[in-house]
């Protein structure tokens, strides 16, 4: 099994961040100099995914362009003698194959990656979220296709998180694979779990490999949390029928579709940015004087 495909759901309404995310996706947020969603393509790319499809919806058409050519600018940038910001844009065009595709209704994230399904075909394929950025040594996706080409089967990306935390995020039932440290065979998932439902403080975070087979479970997935068609859920039904393994992944994660997530994010990046992480540390310790 060969993971080459990899789905960006990008068509979330990202009500957190209102009014912002009225008219500008939140997956176009700047973190420092680059849109949130290129470090999200960049790690597909470095996981060696080749074709890459982004959902989005009526109000983001702004990322087709961003992943577009731009002759105009380019021209200009190079008649002016600046190659570098030329190549610069061109690279991010032409960093892999991405094709785009509209999500008409926001009914949730299983029904986005059900929107995939012909991008799919008969192939394995890694989820994204267009949201969460993940840093580390190791792409976090590559982590994943590492276990799911191993096993051959579904991996996703999980964490232990506050247990205080925990109803934000889907709450696992898992037992160990073999002699690994880091897999772990997924029984049972609950999306955002009441205080009666905790199964684990093990938690789904915003990576996933999928066997085509998950298209046959999210085609008739009920509504469930929120009344959206959860991902979770398929994949709690996925678990029953067939391997579905959870990867304690090495890595950062950062949510960057809420104000503090976003913050955290930019500060973070920005802290280790050539351009501005001298600045930034001056800044700080100007601030944080005249706080103390
Ligand atoms: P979120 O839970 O972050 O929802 O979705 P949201 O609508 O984007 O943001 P808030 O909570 O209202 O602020 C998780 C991921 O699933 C995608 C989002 O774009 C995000 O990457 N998503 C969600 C879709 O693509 N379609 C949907 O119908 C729902």
């Amino acid at each position: 099994m060969k993971v080459r495909k990899a789905v960006i759901p990008a068509a979330g309404l990202g009500t957190r961040l209102l009014p912002e995310t009225k008219t500008v996706p939140k997956e176009m947020l700047p973190i420092v100099d680059k849109p949130a969603v290129q470090y999200v393509v960049e790690e597909a790319v470095k996981s060696g995914i080749e074709d890459i499809l982004i959902l989005t919806n009526r109000s983001k058409a702004v990322m087709e362009d961003y992943f577009d050519y731009h002759p105009e600018l380019e021209n200009k940038l190079r008649a002016s003698g600046r190659n570098e910001d030329a190549d610069l844009i061109r690279r991010v065009a032409d960093m892999a194959n991405i094709t785009f595709m509209r999500q008409k209704e926001t009914l949730g994230l299983g029904h986005a990656v059900l929107c995939a399904k012909e991008f799919a075909g008969n192939e394995p394929f890694a989820v994204l979220l267009g949201d969460d950025i993940m840093a580390g040594e190791k792409p976090v996706t590559l982590q994943l296709v590492e276990a799911a080409e191993k096993y051959g089967c579904s991996a996703v990306g999980a964490r232990h998180v506050a247990l205080d935390q925990i109803g934000k995020y889907c709450t696992l039932r898992y037992e160990p694979v073999e002699d690994e440290e880091k897999i772990f065979r997924i029984l049972e998932a609950i999306e955002k779990p009441g205080p009666d439902q905790i199964l684990s403080d093990f938690a789904i975070l915003g990576r996933y490999v999928f066997t085509p087979r998950i298209f046959e479970i999210l085609a008739d997935q009920k509504p469930g949390y929120g009344g959206e068609i959860q991902l979770t859920d398929a994949i709690a039904r996925l678990a029953k029928k067939e391997k579905v393994l959870a990867v304690d992944f090495e890595g950062r994660r950062f949510d960057t579709g809420s104000v503090t997530g976003y913050l955290e994010t930019v500060l973070e990046y920005a802290l280790h940015s050539p351009k501005c992480s001298a600045w930034l540390r001056e800044y700080i310790l100007k601030k944080a004087k005249e706080l103390s």
